[in-house]
Protein backbone atom coordinates (compact mmCIF):
# COMPACT_ATOMS: atom_id res chain seq x y z
CA UNK A 1 0.00 0.00 0.00
CA UNK A 2 1.15 3.27 -1.21
CA UNK A 3 1.02 5.89 0.90
CA UNK A 4 0.26 9.91 -0.03
CA UNK A 5 0.68 12.62 1.83
CA UNK A 6 0.42 15.59 -0.64
CA UNK A 7 -2.06 16.94 -3.69
CA UNK A 8 1.47 16.87 -6.00
CA UNK A 9 2.13 12.70 -5.32
CA UNK A 10 -1.83 12.62 -6.38
CA UNK A 11 -1.32 13.56 -9.67
CA UNK A 12 0.75 10.45 -11.00
CA UNK A 13 -3.16 8.95 -10.04
CA UNK A 14 -4.94 10.95 -12.38
CA UNK A 15 -4.89 8.42 -15.18
CA UNK A 16 -5.58 5.62 -13.38
CA UNK A 17 -9.42 4.09 -12.74
CA UNK A 18 -9.84 4.59 -8.80
CA UNK A 19 -12.74 3.95 -6.19
CA UNK A 20 -12.51 5.86 -3.14
CA UNK A 21 -13.62 5.38 0.43
CA UNK A 22 -13.08 8.58 2.48
CA UNK A 23 -13.22 7.93 6.30
CA UNK A 24 -12.10 9.98 9.50
CA UNK A 25 -9.98 6.72 10.24
CA UNK A 26 -10.19 4.59 13.43
CA UNK A 27 -11.54 1.90 11.00
CA UNK A 28 -13.80 -0.88 11.93
CA UNK A 29 -15.36 -3.41 10.19
CA UNK A 30 -17.76 -1.14 8.15
CA UNK A 31 -15.09 0.78 7.00
CA UNK A 32 -13.37 -2.56 5.79
CA UNK A 33 -16.45 -3.74 4.07
CA UNK A 34 -16.65 -0.57 2.27
CA UNK A 35 -12.53 -1.27 0.89
CA UNK A 36 -13.74 -4.54 0.22
CA UNK A 37 -16.76 -3.54 -2.15
CA UNK A 38 -14.38 -0.97 -3.54
CA UNK A 39 -12.31 -3.84 -4.51
CA UNK A 40 -14.86 -5.74 -6.45
CA UNK A 41 -14.83 -3.20 -8.68
CA UNK A 42 -11.77 -3.59 -10.18
CA UNK A 43 -10.30 0.03 -10.08
CA UNK A 44 -7.71 0.35 -7.50
CA UNK A 45 -8.58 1.87 -4.00
CA UNK A 46 -7.67 4.68 -2.31
CA UNK A 47 -8.75 5.52 0.79
CA UNK A 48 -8.19 8.42 2.91
CA UNK A 49 -7.50 9.66 6.72
CA UNK A 50 -8.53 12.99 7.66
CA UNK A 51 -10.38 13.65 10.42
CA UNK A 52 -12.22 17.46 8.79
CA UNK A 53 -12.76 19.93 11.47
CA UNK A 54 -15.07 21.57 9.03
CA UNK A 55 -17.79 18.87 9.96
CA UNK A 56 -17.82 19.46 13.75
CA UNK A 57 -19.73 22.06 16.30
CA UNK A 58 -17.55 24.15 18.80
CA UNK A 59 -18.45 21.52 21.82
CA UNK A 60 -18.49 18.62 19.58
CA UNK A 61 -15.66 15.77 19.49
CA UNK A 62 -12.79 16.88 17.20
CA UNK A 63 -10.09 17.15 19.88
CA UNK A 64 -10.82 13.38 21.23
CA UNK A 65 -12.00 11.76 18.24
CA UNK A 66 -9.85 8.48 18.58
CA UNK A 67 -6.45 8.06 16.27
CA UNK A 68 -5.44 4.78 15.29
CA UNK A 69 -3.27 5.35 12.31
CA UNK A 70 -0.98 2.20 13.07
CA UNK A 71 -3.71 -0.20 13.53
CA UNK A 72 -5.87 1.48 10.64
CA UNK A 73 -2.65 1.18 8.33
CA UNK A 74 -2.53 -2.86 9.22
CA UNK A 75 -6.13 -3.15 8.45
CA UNK A 76 -6.32 -1.62 5.03
CA UNK A 77 -3.05 -3.54 3.90
CA UNK A 78 -4.90 -6.87 5.34
CA UNK A 79 -7.77 -5.47 2.72
CA UNK A 80 -5.24 -4.81 -0.13
CA UNK A 81 -6.24 -1.02 -0.07
CA UNK A 82 -3.52 0.26 -2.85
CA UNK A 83 -3.05 3.68 -1.78
CA UNK A 84 -3.86 5.08 2.20
CA UNK A 85 -3.97 9.28 1.71
CA UNK A 86 -3.14 10.81 4.76
CA UNK A 87 -3.38 14.74 3.29
CA UNK A 88 -2.37 17.83 5.75
CA UNK A 89 -4.32 19.79 6.94
CA UNK A 90 -3.27 23.06 5.97
CA UNK A 91 -2.47 21.92 2.01
CA UNK A 92 -6.21 20.43 2.20
CA UNK A 93 -8.25 22.99 3.69
CA UNK A 94 -6.38 25.72 1.77
CA UNK A 95 -8.56 28.06 0.11
CA UNK A 96 -11.46 25.07 0.19
CA UNK A 97 -14.83 26.32 -1.32
CA UNK A 98 -17.36 26.88 1.22
CA UNK A 99 -20.32 24.35 0.05
CA UNK A 100 -23.98 24.58 1.22
CA UNK A 101 -26.08 21.26 1.04
CA UNK A 102 -30.42 21.45 0.55
CA UNK A 103 -29.73 18.72 3.22
CA UNK A 104 -28.53 20.76 5.79
CA UNK A 105 -31.23 21.41 7.89
CA UNK A 106 -32.52 18.51 8.13
CA UNK A 107 -32.26 15.34 10.50
CA UNK A 108 -28.77 15.88 12.09
CA UNK A 109 -28.57 18.89 10.42
CA UNK A 110 -31.02 20.46 12.92
CA UNK A 111 -28.52 19.92 16.32
CA UNK A 112 -25.13 19.82 14.08
CA UNK A 113 -25.73 23.32 12.38
CA UNK A 114 -23.07 23.22 9.67
CA UNK A 115 -22.12 19.52 9.35
CA UNK A 116 -23.12 18.63 6.42
CA UNK A 117 -22.01 21.56 4.99
CA UNK A 118 -18.47 20.87 6.04
CA UNK A 119 -18.52 17.46 4.44
CA UNK A 120 -19.74 18.52 1.22
CA UNK A 121 -16.67 20.95 1.20
CA UNK A 122 -14.41 18.60 2.25
CA UNK A 123 -15.59 15.81 -0.40
CA UNK A 124 -15.86 18.02 -3.03
CA UNK A 125 -12.22 19.13 -2.67
CA UNK A 126 -11.51 15.20 -2.82
CA UNK A 127 -12.88 14.69 -5.53
CA UNK A 128 -11.28 17.73 -7.12
CA UNK A 129 -7.89 16.59 -6.29
CA UNK A 130 -8.67 12.74 -6.81
CA UNK A 131 -10.41 12.71 -9.73
CA UNK A 132 -11.85 9.27 -8.40
CA UNK A 133 -14.39 7.27 -10.83
CA UNK A 134 -16.52 6.24 -7.74
CA UNK A 135 -16.96 6.87 -4.06
CA UNK A 136 -18.20 4.68 -1.79
CA UNK A 137 -20.00 5.37 1.11
CA UNK A 138 -22.09 3.16 4.09
CA UNK A 139 -25.46 3.50 4.35
CA UNK A 140 -25.66 4.41 8.14
CA UNK A 141 -25.08 7.82 7.09
CA UNK A 142 -27.75 8.23 4.73
CA UNK A 143 -27.93 11.97 4.85
CA UNK A 144 -24.66 12.05 4.17
CA UNK A 145 -24.81 9.88 1.24
CA UNK A 146 -27.64 12.30 -0.15
CA UNK A 147 -25.49 15.45 0.57
CA UNK A 148 -22.70 13.55 -2.02
CA UNK A 149 -25.74 12.96 -4.59
CA UNK A 150 -26.51 16.55 -4.56
CA UNK A 151 -22.65 17.89 -5.00
CA UNK A 152 -21.98 15.32 -7.62
CA UNK A 153 -24.77 16.51 -9.60
CA UNK A 154 -24.12 20.08 -8.93
CA UNK A 155 -20.73 20.26 -9.97
CA UNK A 156 -20.87 17.19 -12.62
CA UNK A 157 -17.88 15.28 -11.22
CA UNK A 158 -17.48 12.19 -13.83
CA UNK A 159 -18.40 10.02 -10.23
CA UNK A 160 -20.49 7.44 -9.05
CA UNK A 161 -21.81 7.56 -5.52
CA UNK A 162 -22.23 3.94 -4.01
CA UNK A 163 -23.67 2.77 -1.29
CA UNK A 164 -23.13 -0.19 0.76
CA UNK A 165 -25.28 -1.37 3.28
CA UNK A 166 -24.84 -0.60 7.54
CA UNK A 167 -22.54 -3.19 9.00
CA UNK A 168 -23.72 -4.34 12.30
CA UNK A 169 -22.26 -6.11 15.41
CA UNK A 170 -24.22 -9.65 16.22
CA UNK A 171 -26.64 -7.55 18.78
CA UNK A 172 -27.56 -5.34 15.41
CA UNK A 173 -25.81 -2.11 16.68
CA UNK A 174 -24.91 -0.35 13.55
CA UNK A 175 -20.81 -0.36 13.23
CA UNK A 176 -19.48 3.42 14.37
CA UNK A 177 -15.87 4.65 15.52
CA UNK A 178 -18.09 6.35 18.26
CA UNK A 179 -19.23 2.84 19.79
CA UNK A 180 -15.51 3.45 21.50
CA UNK A 181 -16.86 5.89 23.74
CA UNK A 182 -19.42 3.08 25.27
CA UNK A 183 -19.61 0.78 27.62
CA UNK A 184 -19.94 -2.74 27.23
CA UNK A 185 -23.59 -2.45 29.01
CA UNK A 186 -24.11 0.48 26.69
CA UNK A 187 -23.50 -1.00 23.87
CA UNK A 188 -26.64 -3.57 24.87
CA UNK A 189 -28.55 -0.84 25.92
CA UNK A 190 -27.50 1.07 21.91
CA UNK A 191 -28.75 -2.38 20.37
CA UNK A 192 -32.57 -1.16 21.62
CA UNK A 193 -32.28 1.72 18.64
CA UNK A 194 -31.63 -0.88 15.86
CA UNK A 195 -34.64 -3.48 17.37
CA UNK A 196 -36.80 -0.24 17.60
CA UNK A 197 -36.59 0.49 14.22
CA UNK A 198 -36.78 -2.63 12.78
CA UNK A 199 -40.30 -3.17 14.83
CA UNK A 200 -41.27 0.33 13.78
CA UNK A 201 -40.79 -0.55 10.55
CA UNK A 202 -42.73 -3.79 11.15
CA UNK A 203 -45.37 -1.52 12.44
CA UNK A 204 -45.84 0.44 9.33
CA UNK A 205 -46.11 -2.49 6.52
CA UNK A 206 -48.63 -3.99 8.79
CA UNK A 207 -50.69 -1.05 10.22
CA UNK A 208 -49.66 1.73 8.45
CA UNK A 209 -47.77 4.69 10.20
CA UNK A 210 -49.49 6.05 12.99
CA UNK A 211 -47.75 8.62 14.86
CA UNK A 212 -49.15 7.29 18.12
CA UNK A 213 -46.80 4.03 17.35
CA UNK A 214 -43.93 6.06 16.78
CA UNK A 215 -44.38 8.13 20.21
CA UNK A 216 -44.57 4.85 21.82
CA UNK A 217 -41.31 3.54 20.83
CA UNK A 218 -39.83 6.52 21.08
CA UNK A 219 -40.74 6.58 24.79
CA UNK A 220 -39.43 2.90 25.25
CA UNK A 221 -36.43 4.22 24.07
CA UNK A 222 -35.99 6.86 26.57
CA UNK A 223 -37.56 4.78 29.27
CA UNK A 224 -34.29 2.79 28.67
CA UNK A 225 -31.84 6.20 28.71
CA UNK A 226 -31.75 6.78 25.37
CA UNK A 227 -31.75 10.44 24.58
CA UNK A 228 -33.71 10.42 21.38
CA UNK A 229 -32.45 13.73 19.49
CA UNK A 230 -35.19 12.93 16.34
CA UNK A 231 -37.05 9.19 15.34
CA UNK A 232 -38.80 9.78 12.37
CA UNK A 233 -40.24 8.59 9.27
CA UNK A 234 -38.89 10.54 6.54
CA UNK A 235 -38.94 10.60 2.54
CA UNK A 236 -36.10 8.84 1.37
CA UNK A 237 -35.11 11.64 -1.07
CA UNK A 238 -36.13 15.03 -0.19
CA UNK A 239 -36.26 13.92 3.80
CA UNK A 240 -39.14 15.73 4.22
CA UNK A 241 -41.29 14.26 7.52
CA UNK A 242 -43.83 12.09 6.28
CA UNK A 243 -47.62 12.47 7.80
CA UNK A 244 -49.93 9.73 9.63
CA UNK A 245 -50.61 7.55 6.35
CA UNK A 246 -53.37 4.00 6.86
CA UNK A 247 -51.26 3.20 3.33
CA UNK A 248 -48.01 4.74 2.59
CA UNK A 249 -46.64 4.22 -0.92
CA UNK A 250 -42.86 5.34 -1.81
CA UNK A 251 -39.49 5.20 -0.84
CA UNK A 252 -38.94 5.87 2.76
CA UNK A 253 -36.45 6.23 5.44
CA UNK A 254 -36.67 5.66 8.77
CA UNK A 255 -34.14 7.26 10.70
CA UNK A 256 -33.18 8.33 14.69
CA UNK A 257 -30.02 9.95 15.76
CA UNK A 258 -29.72 9.45 20.10
CA UNK A 259 -27.50 10.16 22.72
CA UNK A 260 -26.17 7.45 25.45
CA UNK A 261 -24.65 9.47 27.84
CA UNK A 262 -21.95 12.25 25.29
CA UNK A 263 -22.38 9.72 22.87
CA UNK A 264 -24.27 10.51 19.67
CA UNK A 265 -25.28 7.17 17.75
CA UNK A 266 -26.64 7.46 14.15
CA UNK A 267 -28.97 4.72 12.45
CA UNK A 268 -31.41 4.10 10.00
CA UNK A 269 -33.83 2.01 7.66
CA UNK A 270 -34.14 2.37 4.53
CA UNK A 271 -37.36 0.80 2.76
CA UNK A 272 -39.99 0.59 0.00
CA UNK A 273 -43.74 -0.05 -0.03
O1 LIG B 1 -18.36 9.65 7.23
C1 LIG B 1 -17.24 10.16 7.53
O2 LIG B 1 -16.38 9.54 8.14
C2 LIG B 1 -16.96 11.61 7.15
O3 LIG B 1 -18.13 12.38 7.23
C3 LIG B 1 -16.31 11.77 5.77
C4 LIG B 1 -17.21 11.23 4.67
C5 LIG B 1 -14.98 11.01 5.75
C6 LIG B 1 -16.02 13.25 5.46
O4 LIG B 1 -15.13 13.80 6.36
Amino acid sequence: MKIIKSNKELEVLNSKKLAFVPTMGNLHAGHLKLVSEAKKLEYEVIVSIFVNPLQFGKDEDFDSYPKTLKEDKLKLISKECDYLFLPKSEELLNGIHQETSKYNNFLCGIDRPEHFNGVASIIRKFLEIIQPNSIIMGEKDFQQTLVIKELIIKHNFKCKLITIPTARENSGLAMSSRNNYLTENEKMQAAKIYSTLVDTKNLIFKNGFKRKDLKNKINYLKKNNINVIYFDLFDAESLESINESPRLKGDFVLATAAKIGNTRLIDNIVFSI
